[in-house]
């Protein structure tokens, strides 16, 4: 049993991971500054030690960090969209941010950062399937802010002799995802407010879809692999699916298969295709997806209509 910290652990991916750490046994706290995510999205808040500030603010850090025995960073701007229309404020929380955590943990002693990373977006417009391998050339300030963590990452795991892993997250979907930007969101809320779909582009643009509960068993393998240096790691499904496909997937699983889809101007800082291989993960942590895109819809679909109150929202 560790004594563990989630920044960011009141959004979507922590509200998911929080829940497995405590089954696993761990002690869990919870750094967020409920700028997107919020203490209603937890099942049971009471299990968690809840700090309500800012990744930025140092001091807090410090003594929100002592005495833990890893940090999972997963507080973020994590809007490729929004970064582009507002790149500095994306740098502050990401970039700075990802930094302050670090330096944290390092004055704190934590040995272990776990690093919420992304993969489209870091690598950018490469050919896929991309892979650990892949020379990152990002397109939109959340990439770049995304690249200089790990940047960071790796130097504090050389400098200071810390376990560092950044996982390159694949299109993350399922439950306690209302209040999110991507597509599975839109999609679904444009069926149920009964507006158009709209794809943004022709709907060619292909993305890598993984379940979010695939996603957090794949945070905890990194967790317990506690690998020394620095390590880098795609958690992605390795399926291309186009958004045109995606759209008529959202409409079969919501029952609504003549639902409108319009189409407006693709958006600047998004990639055009992108899907991930994750052999690497697979071989040196045990990582296997398990739910495919249609069961992870159907799940993503089922929290929408089963919770009418949408906390987040
Ligand atoms: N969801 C995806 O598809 C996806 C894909 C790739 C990477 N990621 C990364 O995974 C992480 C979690 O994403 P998510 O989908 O759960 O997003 P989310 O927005 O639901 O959760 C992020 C949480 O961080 C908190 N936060 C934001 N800024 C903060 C700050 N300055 N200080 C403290 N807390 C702050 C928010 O309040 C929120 O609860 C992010 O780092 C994101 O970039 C997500």
């Amino acid at each position: 049993m560790a004594n563990i910290i989630v920044t960011g652990g009141c959004g979507f991916i922590g509200a998911n991971l929080v829940p497995m750490l405590r089954a696993q046994g761990h002690a869990v706290a919870i750094l967020d500054n409920m700028s997107r995510g919020s203490v209603e999205l937890l099942d049971n808040p009471a299990d968690y030690e809840i700090i309500e500030a800012d990744i930025r603010d140092a001091a807090v850090l410090d003594e929100a960090f002592a005495g833990r025995d890893a940090v999972i960073h997963l507080a973020a701007y994590g809007s490729v969209v929004e970064s582009v229309a507002s790149p500095e404020e994306n740098f502050s929380v990401n970039a700075e941010g990802t930094f302050r955590v670090l330096d944290a943990a390092r004055r704190q002693g934590v040995g272990q950062i776990v690093f919420s990373s992304t993969g489209g977006a870091l690598i950018g417009n490469a050919e896929p399937p991309v892979s650990e391998t892949s020379v990152p050339r990002p397109i939109s300030p959340y990439g770049a802010s995304k690249l200089a963590g790990e940047g960071y990452c790796c130097a504090f795991a050389h400098s200071y002799d810390m376990s560092v892993t950044a996982l390159r997250f694949a299109n993350i979907i399922g439950p306690v995802s209302w209040h999110k930007k991507g597509a599975v969101t839109a999609f679904f809320k444009a069926i149920m407010n009964g507006d158009p779909i709209c794809i943004f582009g022709d709907g060619s643009a292909t993305r890598d879809f993984l379940c979010v509960e695939d996603l957090c068993r794949g945070i905890l393998l990194a967790l317990d692999a506690r690998r020394p240096g620095f390590n880098v790691y795609h958690l992605a499904s390795g399926r291309e699916v186009s958004v045109r496909e995606l759209a008529e997937l959202c409409r079969k699983v919501a029952d609504a298969p003549d639902h409108p889809i319009v189409f407006e101007p693709k958006r600047a800082g998004e990639v055009e295709r992108n899907f991930a291989r994750f052999d690497l993960a697979r071989r040196e942590l045990g990582f296997e997806p398990e739910i495919s895109l249609e069961e992870a819809l159907e799940r993503t679909w089922e929290w929408f209509v089963s919770h009418p109150e949408r906390p987040g929202g």
